[in-house]
């Protein structure tokens, strides 16, 4: 039987074991990741290994290290998932791998390395879209939440109001024009001189800060329609800092940061909670790396309690990139799609974006 004829058995297999497990692989960008999940919604075991320290020294990610890094580990990272799950490789059932968007030369780590293994083993393969596995996180969280929702998903490389239809049936409502509202953390934590990645530093010193102090709100974000725009807001934040440097004057720091996460969260918060009631939505779902931001978790919590809407979020481990989520969508992927074909290649954008 050649590998495809078998992938393709062993999935049909898959979809009709009621306890199969998923194997899932994540590089994409800064975080080597694998997981054993069960039955797409059970975590049984993970590791990650970040690479923060490394790229904290040049002030962000630096693509080349990046690669080298997801090389070095990834072998022990796969181990280590496969030993805190109790299960061998025998065990699993099918491969997940983020294929795209992400660092092409990161992205390859993973994906070889998944193929190899896939063909080794001879086991399904899947290919998932990293976005839709930081959407299925909540699935982990929610083990009753299916489709349809509306989900706000806000990362470092992207910011989409997604429609979710059926577990692999997304219409994009809204994006980002410019910068995504991660991206935006990370440049105006940069400009105040804090720390790689600047999300968790900048909502750490927002906490002491007046939310009210600054308007930074911009009529984009406020306006009707769907898309965002974040970069206005971040380069009236570096104006500030500069016009106060120039003049030898002190800002306040903390009321600055939290002025920015106020207009940041306001954003994504109307344009989400608008974007569900006007579809007619009745459950609202965050992801993405800066859906680890408490101020934006309590900020959607409030406005879908004030409609009635049910708000969903994923536990903090599983905010930032983890490979358990994409366990979580490659198993809903297989199962309605079937494996993925060897040939599978990287992408450094989204399917989203082509929408
Ligand atoms: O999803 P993620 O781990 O990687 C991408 O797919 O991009 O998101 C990383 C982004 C970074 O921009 C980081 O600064 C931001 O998520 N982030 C936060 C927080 N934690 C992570 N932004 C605001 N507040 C946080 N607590
Ligand atoms: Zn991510």
């Amino acid at each position: 039987m050649s590998y495809r004829e078998s992938a393709v058995k062993k999935a049909a297999e898959y979809r009709e074991d009621p306890a199969p497990l998923m194997l899932g692989i994540e590089s994409s960008c800064d975080e080597t990741a694998a997981a054993v999940v069960r039955a797409g919604r059970e975590v049984l075991g993970t590791a990650v290994h970040t690479q923060i320290p490394v790229h904290r020294l040049y002030g962000g990610v630096v693509p080349e290290i990046a690669s080298r890094s997801h090389t070095e580990r990834i072998g022990s990272v796969v181990r280590a998932a496969l030993e805190n799950a109790g299960v061998t490789l025998d065990d699993i059932d099918a491969i997940a791998v983020t294929y795209r968007p992400g660092l092409i030369g990161a992205l390859l780590v993973g994906v070889s390395y998944a193929k190899g293994l896939a063909y080794a083993l001879e086991k399904p393969l899947v290919g998932v879209d990293h976005i839709t596995g930081h959407i299925a996180a909540n699935y982990i969280t929610y083990p009753d939440l299916e489709p349809p929702f509306m989900c706000i998903v806000a990362s470092g490389g992207h910011s989409h109001i997604v429609r979710v239809d059926g577990y692999t049936d997304f219409t994009l409502i809204g994006r980002t024009r410019d910068d995504a509202a991660g991206e935006a953390f990370d440049k105006v934590a940069r400009a105040m001189g804090l720390p790689y990645p600047g999300g968790p530093e900048l909502e750490k010193l927002a906490k002491g800060g007046d939310p009210e102090a600054f308007r930074l709100h911009t009529a984009f974000n406020e306006g009707e329609g769907f898309d965002f725009s974040f970069s206005g807001i971040k380069t009236a934040v570096v104006n500030i800092l500069h016009n106060a440097e120039q003049k030898g004057e002190q800002v306040n720091r903390a009321d600055l940061a939290a002025s920015f996460q106020r207009a940041v969260t306001d954003a994504l918060t109307k344009k989400s909670v608008r974007a569900s009631r006007e579809a007619g939505l009745s459950t609202l779902a965050l992801a993405g790396g800066v859906s680890a931001n408490t101020a934006l978790r309590e900020r959607l919590q409030r406005e879908c309690d004030r409609y009635g809407i049910r708000f969903c979020r994923p536990d903090m481990r599983y905010c930032t990139d983890n490979a358990a989520m994409i366990a979580c969508q490659g198993h809903y992927e297989l199962t309605a799609h079937g494996p993925s074909e060897l040939s599978l290649d990287p992408n450094a954008a989204s399917f989203l974006q082509m929408m």
